[in-house]
């Protein structure tokens, strides 16, 4: 196992050097563009990483790798449209930068190109990587519309929530190293218990999000804080002030998660207050720190070196102290 700065650097350097650019140009120049303003790339690390521990070269796994990659970055294009989200790696989103068509035939062309990707491999690893992949793409496409179903309810429970965030994001981090151990050609067991920790890290991974979505700092953050608030989305923020608050915080909380208003900074901030009055903000951060143990417990489970799991715990823990 190598440093996680290796894995990273092999995908940097394979997205600094693959030309994308085709004609037309305007399908492709928002895949480059979306592409090259970088992101943290934590999934293709973790399908390299997941490959290297279970004795297979990186480079093996770097076409699932970036198959994960690419598909991430095409729900991040629809995401942005179905969120009216100007801001993504702190520069514009597809959709503003070109238009809303452009926006959704990129992200479909992206969607196909991950799948391309697979082609690389010969036909039983082909055959589980795109199983494991259209099963994965369609749940994110179920999570997806759970978030958006949940803007026009006010009666969420935490197990609908978690359900949510499960499908739009943790599949994909689960599926993300499942691919590098099929790659690896390693037991089920070992594939399983691997994309259980991917699971778990991605659901702590997405309390984080909506942790940041409201109290990351606007100058590195890098997307419009406030914007899941904004948006009346049912965070786990919201779930916990509904469920901590007095009377008063409760009545508060509905009547802002039922209005729209024009200019949103005193949506933002009296939502924001409530959230910290409320203790919402220290619960989501317990919640964060009690999935990243979730995950850690797996790894207990699993038959791999020590060094390889100090790997992946250290890992999990700087995703729990992340920023942006
Ligand atoms: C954002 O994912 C969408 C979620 C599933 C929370 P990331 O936070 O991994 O975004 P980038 O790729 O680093 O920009
Ligand atoms: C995104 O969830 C999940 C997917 C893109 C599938 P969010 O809507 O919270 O992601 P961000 O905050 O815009 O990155
Ligand atoms: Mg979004
Ligand atoms: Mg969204
Ligand atoms: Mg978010």
């Amino acid at each position: 196992m190598q440093s996680i700065a290796y894995y990273q650097e092999i995908v940097a350097n394979y997205f600094a050097t693959a030309n994308l650019q085709k004609e037309p140009a305007n399908l492709y120049s928002p895949v480059t563009y979306i592409l090259s303003l970088g992101g943290k790339r934590i999934r293709p690390v973790l399908t390299l990483m997941a490959a290297e521990i279970f004795n297979t070269d990186a480079h093996d796994a770097l076409p699932a790798a970036i198959a994960v990659e690419i598909f991430h970055n095409f729900s991040l294009v629809h995401d942005d449209i179905m969120d009216d989200a100007p801001l993504r790696r702190g520069h514009q989103t597809v959709h503003e930068k070109w238009n809303l068509n452009t926006g959704i035939l990129s992200g479909d062309a992206m969607l196909i190109l991950a799948y391309q990707y697979f082609e690389q491999y010969e036909p039983a690893t082909f055959k589980a990587l795109a199983k494991l992949f259209s099963k994965t793409a369609l749940e994110v496409c179920e999570g997806q519309q759970w978030d958006v179903d949940f803007e026009d309810r006010n009666d969420v429970t935490e197990a609908e929530y978690l359900k949510m965030i499960e499908y739009k994001t943790a599949v994909l981090v689960g599926a993300a190293m499942k691919m590098g151990a099929i790659v690896a050609n390693t037991s089920q067991e070992n594939a399983n218990l691997i994309y259980d920790f991917g699971l778990n890290l991605g659901i702590a991974f997405q309390l984080q999000d909506d942790y940041l979505d409201a109290f990351g700092d606007p100058e590195t953050f890098g997307k419009q804080v406030g914007g899941d608030i904004i948006e009346n989305k049912k965070t786990f923020l919201y779930l916990k002030a509904l469920e901590h608050g007095n009377v008063n915080d409760k009545q508060e909380v509905l009547s802002w998660f039922a209005s729209q208003p024009e200019n949103p900074t005193q949506k933002i901030e009296a939502v924001k207050t409530l959230f910290i009055n409320t203790g919402a903000d220290t619960a989501t951060k317990a919640a964060i720190e009690t999935y990243t143990l979730k995950a850690f417990a797996t790894l207990d489970k699993m038959e791999i070196s020590a060094e390889n799991k100090e790997a992946l715990h250290t890992f999990g823990q700087n995703l729990m102290k992340r920023t942006v």
